[in-house]
């Protein structure tokens, strides 16, 4: 008796194309706390939005706190807009299974009316496995630095990551921390920002109390903070809108006096 394979019908697999969201999405993610994620996001998002641009951020933080950093009070509904010049910024908690619904799901959904997504992680490991997006990654100390190997070894391919370093160190020094991070995770074309940021009182004191960090006086490390929004937010910018300009931040109305050496020179 005889036996007769027949030949195999093959399906179309999935395509290997990788996955992108369905807007230029700026992640701030690392796997540890109190290392100006939240701060970072919320400047950031507020810078997009003064560059006329309608920004969604979206907040996975049990305690609402970029909520509240944007003047949004608990008792206000879930999802709060405020306005920056023609721009905005809608700020919205989500669980992170609905934040990988709204940003991969096909077709606009409910980004439609979004021009560019800035996400606020907790700080998970999984905050480095979102595809296609600008993975903006604060780092402090050691300790941040090793807890970010393990994060950005699951970091997908077509994922740009950006480091930032966070406190005092010199150039130099933070040039050689970060290309040995580099090294040891493997990722291809890692960007940094050389500056590395102090941290400034009134920095901490407006995302203490609800206030725009863009009303700060900018000058001393409140700058240098914001010097560090500003190339993030113009990096996200060129995602958007490759071929426009960033448009500049306006000024701020100075009406308090400032004299070098005698008015408050912050340190936090
Ligand atoms: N530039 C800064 N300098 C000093 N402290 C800051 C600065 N920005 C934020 N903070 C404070 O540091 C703490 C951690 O910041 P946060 O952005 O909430 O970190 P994460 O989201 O990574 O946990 C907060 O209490 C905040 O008030
Ligand atoms: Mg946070």
């Amino acid at each position: 008796m005889g036996v007769r394979p027949i030949p195999t019908r093959h399906v179309t697999a999935d395509s290997p194309a990788p996955l992108k969201p369905r807007r230029p999405t700026v992640v701030l993610g690392t796997f540890k706390g109190g290392c100006l994620k939240t701060a970072f996001a919320v400047a950031v998002a507020e810078r997009l939005a003064w560059a006329e641009l309608q920004v969604l951020l979206l907040t996975s933080d049990a305690q609402h706190d970029a909520r509240f950093r944007l003047g949004v009070s608990p008792s206000d509904p879930q999802t709060a807009r405020v306005v920056r010049r023609e721009g905005g910024v809608t700020v919205r908690g989500v669980h992170p299974s609905k934040a990988v619904e709204l940003l991969y799901g096909s077709g606009p959904g409910e980004l439609k009316e979004f021009q560019v997504v800035v996400v606020d992680t907790a700080p998970v490991e999984a905050a480095g496995a979102l595809p296609g997006v600008l993975l903006v990654a604060p780092v402090d100390g050691a300790d941040a630095a090793r807890n970010l190997v393990s994060l950005l070894r699951g970091t997908p391919e077509n994922t740009e990551v950006m480091l930032v370093k966070y406190h005092h160190l010199d150039k130099k020094s933070w040039a050689k921390a970060a290309k040995a991070i580099a090294d040891a995770s493997k990722v291809e074309g890692l960007l940094f920002l050389p500056d590395p940021v102090p941290p400034a009182r009134p920095i901490r004191d407006a995302h203490d109390d609800g206030v725009s960090v863009w009303d700060l006086p900018r000058r001393g490390n409140t700058k240098l903070f914001l010097d560090a929004v500003e190339t993030i937010a113009e990096h996200a910018w060129q995602r958007v809108c490759p071929d426009k300009a960033f448009p500049a931040m306006p000024r701020r109305r100075v009406a308090d006096a400032y004299v070098q050496g005698w008015s408050d020179d912050e340190d936090a």
